[in-house]
């Protein structure tokens, strides 16, 4: 039996037409060249996630400045840089009519230390206990900082439409840049761009704004969005609401809604019920609400692994797009498996490395998952009978070199 809701094709608001309702989440690759420029590994591995029958792929975060980077071997596009290669991996991932979609992202103050000696935030505050071991304080942004960035967002916008990528989206999720400018535990300016709602928005809004006007009305803008930071004085679930609500009206094609940041990474299932990730998706009851408000087309992202769990949360109204990223990360094919049967699941399991400690000192489901992309960036199959632990040795023996050579 075919899986009828993902199957249906999707008007966005600007008229471009995705083919199901699959969505690849973004997956940051962190395997770009010297000179922070995409090579052939990453045509391989969007051409085998296009093949997969995907109707949207988004790729992993790409960051607008060069001296602001969230991993090591991130693609940067900024004035200066040429990536010859920007347009091989758009026409790879365009194969049979999928869409692909650039993430674009600046970590602000999620930018480690070994990148950053002092990263940038609107205000100058550190992430919290342990966190602040791996990452400097940041320093807070100037106002015509804050005005180039939302100029860098515009040009890699552009420079994305230019080599035949099909649309953007911004990272406005997961505590980097512009999460940080929504919060009022990490936004604590005076200015218009701090302090009430609207303005701690503004950021957002201007950024969505001068992409707008780099690529006109027809080519796809979306974002990615926390439904909550999951902490304390932070960005809540109303905030999130009336935020959704103003870019909605601005004419944002697709909301995609997750959850936590690097302090509470709830958007890869951490502290969630039990019952909430037998129930699959992380946000759905965010997304629930959200939904009768707004009618800009919702992705729904963090969890979902079963064609069932998926095909009844898009019968339910709350959202029109699924989003799904660990489950590709080892089966590229998925969504194929998901088109035309109603019953199939993802093989995705809980992670370990068989030691509790190390469990909890590293990010294990980052690190083994990036090494299933390179896998298929090397031309090779994932392998989802990887070991934990040999990811994590593999990561120390990487950092280790890096902390005593500069790497790019
Ligand atoms: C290796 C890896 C890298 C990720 N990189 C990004 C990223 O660059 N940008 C982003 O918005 N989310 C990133 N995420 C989060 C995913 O997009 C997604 O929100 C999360 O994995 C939950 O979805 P899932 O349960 O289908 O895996 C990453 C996740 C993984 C596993």
């Amino acid at each position: 039996m075919k899986s009828a809701q993902l199957t249906k094709n999707l008007t966005l608001p600007c008229g471009a037409v995705l083919k199901n309702r699959l969505g690849k989440s973004a997956m940051s690759e962190n395997m770009g060249s010297r000179g922070y420029t995409s090579n052939e590994k990453f045509n391989r591995l969007y051409a085998r996630w296009a093949e997969g029958g995907i109707g949207l792929l988004i790729t992993g975060n790409v960051m607008v400045d060069r001296f602001a980077l969230g991993e090591a071997h991130n693609v940067v596009i900024e004035q200066g840089i040429k990536d010859s290669n920007l347009p091989l991996w758009a026409a790879a991932g365009k194969k049979d009519g999928t869409h692909i979609w650039v993430q674009l992202n600046h970590p602000g103050k999620q930018s480690p230390k070994f990148l950053s000696k002092e990263p940038v935030a609107p205000s100058a505050i550190p992430l919290k206990k342990p966190l602040d071991r791996l990452f400097n304080t940041p320093r807070a942004l100037l106002e015509e900082e804050i005005l180039d960035l939302i100029a860098r967002f515009a040009y890699a916008a552009k420079v994305c439409k230019e080599s035949g990528f099909t649309g953007v989206q911004i990272h406005g999720a997961h505590g980097y840049l512009v999460s940080q400018f929504l919060s009022p535990t990490h936004n604590q300016r005076e200015d218009r761009w701090g302090g009430s709602l609207e303005n701690r928005m503004r950021f957002v809004k201007e950024v969505y704004l001068a992409i707008r006007k780099e690529v006109g009305d027809s080519f796809p803008i979306g974002i990615k969005l926390n439904s909550a930071d999951f902490q304390k004085g932070g960005f809540t679930q109303e905030d999130s609401r009336e935020v959704v609500q103003h870019l909605s009206e601005l004419g944002m094609d697709l909301i995609e809604i997750s959850g936590g940041t690097y302090e509470a990474p709830a958007m890869m299932g951490a502290s969630q019920k039990e019952s909430t990730k037998t129930r699959e998706a992380y946000f759905l009851t965010y997304c629930e609400d959200v939904r009768k408000q707004v009618s800009c087309p919702l992705m729904l992202t963090g969890g979902f692994r079963s064609a069932e769990g998926m095909n009844a949360a898009l019968a339910s109204g709350a959202c029109d797009v699924i989003g799904v990223a660990r489950s590709l990360a080892i089966q590229p094919d998925f969504p194929n498996q998901l088109l035309s049967s109603a019953t199939v699941t993802s093989q995705v399991k809980p992670l370990t490395t068989g030691w509790k400690f190390l469990d909890k000192t590293f990010p294990l489901e980052i690190i083994w998952y990036t090494d299933q992309l390179h896998l298929m960036g090397e031309g090779k199959n994932p392998n989802p009978k990887k070991s934990a632990l040999g990811s994590v040795w593999n990561m120390v023996y990487k950092l280790g070199k890096n902390s005593i050579k500069k790497v790019r």
